[in-house]
């Protein structure tokens, strides 16, 4: 693994999402409890921004065409077609670090 610290714990509020971007790579890191997620920025339906959209409990939407996910897996719970790709998270103390070592494309 190769870990890059992203931000701090205090960072990102339980339900948040966040934009980051590590060499190149932008990622969504989101929150729910005392865990954290990683995917990349980009929706795998049309590529827009996760960012602008909305995390609620356990439920992941895009803000553009409403697609949903599970915030912890990824996995689609509604319209989605396509789940999502995740990256490594591990969390340090109150560092947030992601491995993007490994090239996530929907492609
Ligand atoms: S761009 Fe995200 S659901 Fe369409």
């Amino acid at each position: 693994m190769n870990w890059t610290r992203v931000c701090s714990t205090d960072d990102i509020a339980d339900a948040g999402l966040k934009d980051i971007e590590i060499a190149g790579t932008k990622i969504l890191v989101t929150r729910s409890g005392d865990e954290f997620f990683a995917y990349p920025l980009r929706c795998p339906h049309l590529d827009e921004p996760l960012s602008t959209g909305m995390c609620d409990g356990e439920t992941l939407t895009c803000s553009f065409h409403l697609w949903q996910w599970n915030l912890r897996s990824g996995k689609s719970t509604g319209e989605a077609e396509i789940d999502l790709l995740k990256y490594p998270v591990r969390v340090t103390g109150k560092d947030v670090e992601v491995d993007v070592s490994q090239v996530l494309d929907y492609d």
